[in-house]
């Protein structure tokens, strides 16, 4: 088998990232000073605990910005962003602080982008929208992520749902990259086990989709080089410890680059899946369905790579793949399956039926995830029989 290639450059590609990435043990607590310039108040949009953010409430306050809360449980609605926007707008605030995980980023984000959009939201989404493009730039949104998972402070969409139409659904315009993403690694260490775990397979997925995918490019296969062997070898290590900032500062690093990753090549038949299902299953985490998805996905793409041709160029990919999971430079791909496989039953990794879905969801389901944008990044095309594979051997 051939080795991986690097990803050509003659379609060339296009870059955006946060205006200012400051990264590192304890650098939430500037959020104040990177803030300040922006205005004197912001909404801080957290999480279902909110006492989590008080030390960037605290650091805000310091420097002289006032922060007006706005809570999200879960996985926001298109409504929810909405109800957000008009908070934001009823009080005049000057930029968005979002601190929390992926959801309350995404969240964040939105709202940013629909506070200078009054009016039906629907007009900016994609599947479910006119797709329009944003007319004006959001209102400044600063990101601050307290989990290591989908990297949301480093693309330029926010994933919502819409309840009527059962999907979830970007909003995604280049406006809409943070002006800064400030990365404390020591805001993960209250994550328990089983977020970490959850949260560090929906990166090291973003990670893997990206460099297997047909969208790869040089920068991407750069961040998947650096990502991938520093959240296979540190996840395990912040599972068992929540508080190895080691550990923890690989992962944080690790989901900034997914981050970067996915925006700039997209993603596969992992998130075409994880979509639809987080749209029909609002109680089923992202993280979650990702990593119970990420093992049946790498088998049912091999065996069709493999079937279309003995020396296609995505198996070296997936080789070097394993490589990098293992620790071992000869691994094959058999082998990094298998790390995936005992990683997820070892790190108790719910099965997706444990979100109430069944064998009757899985036609619907398939169907759907071909419309997605994520699946057109896939390195080969999946008739739907795969998926249904690949979803009963999550389930
Ligand atoms: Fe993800």
């Amino acid at each position: 088998m051939r080795p991986p290639t690097s990803a050509s450059l003659s379609t060339g590609f296009e870059f955006a990232t946060p205006e200012r990435v400051v990264f590192g043990i304890g650098v939430a607590g500037r959020i104040g000073g990177l803030a300040a310039p922006f205005g004197r108040s912001v909404l801080l949009v957290t999480g279902r605990e909110p006492g989590r953010a008080e030390p960037v409430r605290l650091a805000l306050e310091q420097s002289g910005v006032a922060a007006i809360g706005f809570r999200v449980v879960g996985e926001p609605s298109v409504t929810e962003a909405g109800t957000g926007a008009r908070q934001a707008c009823e009080a005049g605030v000057d930029a968005v602080v979002a601190c929390g995980g992926g959801a309350v980023l995404d969240a964040g984000k939105a709202i940013a982008a629909l506070a200078t959009h009054p009016g039906d939201p629907f007009r900016f989404l994609e599947i479910v929208g006119q797709r329009l493009p944003l007319e004006r730039d959001p209102l400044p949104f600063l990101a601050l992520p307290t989990t290591a998972g989908t990297g949301s402070e480093a693309t330029r969409n926010a994933v919502l749902t819409s309840v009527d139409h059962a999907l979830k659904v970007s909003l995604r315009s280049p406006r809409m990259v943070a002006r800064a993403a400030v990365i404390d690694p020591a805001l993960a260490v209250g994550l328990p086990p089983e977020l970490t775990a959850c949260t560090g397979l929906d990166a090291l997925t973003q990670l893997v989709e990206p460099w297997v995918g047909c969208r790869a490019n040089g920068l991407t296969d750069a961040c998947a080089r650096e990502g991938i062997p520093r959240v296979a070898r540190s996840l395990g290590r912040a599972i068992a410890r929540g508080d190895d900032l080691g550990a923890r500062t690989d992962l944080a690093f690790g989901a900034y680059l997914s981050g970067l990753a996915l925006a700039h090549s997209g993603l596969g038949a992992v998130h075409g899946l994880a979509g639809p299902i987080g749209g029909r299953f609002r109680e089923a985490p992202h993280g979650a369905v990702c990593a119970a998805l990420l093992a049946p996905v790498w088998r049912v793409n091999v065996e069709a790579l493999r079937r279309s041709a003995a020396d296609h160029p995505a198996l070296g990919r997936y080789r070097q793949a394993a490589a990098w999971l293992t620790g071992h430079p000869g691994a094959s791909i058999e082998e990094g399956l298998r790390w995936i496989r005992e990683s997820v039953t070892g790190w108790n990794v719910p099965r997706l039926s444990r979100h109430g879905l069944t064998a009757r969801d899985f036609p619907a389901l398939a169907t759907a995830a071909q419309a997605s944008s994520s699946m057109k990044g896939n390195p080969i095309r999946l008739p739907d029989e795969a998926l249904v594979e690949a979803l009963a051997e999550a389930l």
